[in-house]
C-alpha cells in the first residue's frame, strides 16, 4: 500500500501592500497550528508597507518589489516569480495586495493562490465596496475568501463571513467591522484551501486516482 501525505507543510508566502493586520492573523494562525502551512516569505509591491517591519520582527524573510521601477506588469511579474522560485514557495495568500495580476502569473499560480476581498462576493469586486453595499441599501456586507484567476475577484469562493449593515454606518464604520470578520475568515479559509491543495496533490500522486 502506498502511503501518501507530506512530511513538510506547504512553504506560503503571503503578499501585502500595507498595514498587513490579515498577513497577520494568517502568520499567527500558521505558527500556533491551526494551518497547515509554513510562511517562508512576505512579500510587498510597496517599500513601505507597514507590514513588512512586523513580518521581518518575527524573524521572516521578506521582499520588496516596487512596481513602479516596471513598465510592463509582465516583467514585475517575473521578479515576483523569481523571488518565489528562490524562496521555494509552494502557496499563495493575497493579503490586501493591491495590484492586478496578469494570467501570466496567474496561470501559474491557479489552484495555489487565494485572495481576500471585502465584500459578499460576487457582489461588489474591485474598489470601494464598502460604500457601494451602503448605498445600495444592502442589509449586510461582508467578505470572501476566493481563488485567484485571470478576472479580478472572479474565482470560485472558499468562504465567507457575514455582518449587518447597521443605520448610520459610513464606509469606515463597516470597513472595520467587516475587518474583525476577515481576521476570523482568513485563517480557516486559508486551511480549507492548503487541504484542498494537498487532496489534488494526493490524488495527482495516485495511480489509481486516474481522471479519464
Ligand atoms: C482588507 O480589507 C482586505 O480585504 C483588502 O485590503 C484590506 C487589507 O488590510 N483586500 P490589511 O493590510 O490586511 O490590514
Amino acid at each position: 500500500m502506498l502511503e501518501f501525505g507530506r512530511e513538510e507543510p506547504a512553504r506560503l508566502a503571503i503578499f501585502i501592500s500595507g498595514r498587513g493586520s490579515n498577513m497577520k492573523t494568517l502568520v499567527e494562525a500558521c505558527l500556533n497550528g491551526e494551518v497547515d502551512a509554513k510562511p517562508v516569505l512576505v512579500l510587498s509591491n510597496s517599500y513601505a508597507a507597514a507590514g513588512l517591519e512586523w513580518a521581518s520582527e518575527q524573524g521572516l524573510p521578506i521582499a520588496a518589489i516596487d512596481h513602479r521601477a516596471y513598465d510592463e506588469r509582465e516583467a514585475f511579474e517575473k521578479d515576483i516569480q523569481q523571488t518565489l522560485e528562490l524562496h521555494n514557495v509552494e502557496f499563495i495568500a493575497l493579503a490586501g495586495f493591491m495590484r492586478v495580476l496578469t494570467s501570466w502569473f496567474t496561470d501559474k499560480w491557479e489552484g495555489r493562490m487565494i485572495n481576500i476581498h471585502p465584500s459578499l462576493l460576487p457582489k461588489y469586486p474591485g474598489l470601494h465596496t464598502h460604500k457601494r453595499a451602503i448605498e445600495a441599501g444592502d442589509a449586510e456586507a461582508g467578505c470572501s475568501v476566493h481563488w485567484v484567476t485571470e478576472g479580478v475577484d472572479e474565482g470560485a469562493v472558499i468562504d465567507q463571513e457575514r455582518v449587518p449593515i447597521e443605520a448610520g454606518d459610513t464606509p469606515e464604520t463597516l470597513a472595520e467591522r467587516v475587518l474583525a470578520r476577515e481576521h476570523i475568515l482568513y485563517p480557516r479559509a486559508l486551511g480549507k484551501a492548503v487541504e484542498d491543495f494537498y487532496d489534488r496533490e494526493e490524488a495527482s500522486d495516485d495511480p489509481t486516482s486516474e481522471s479519464s
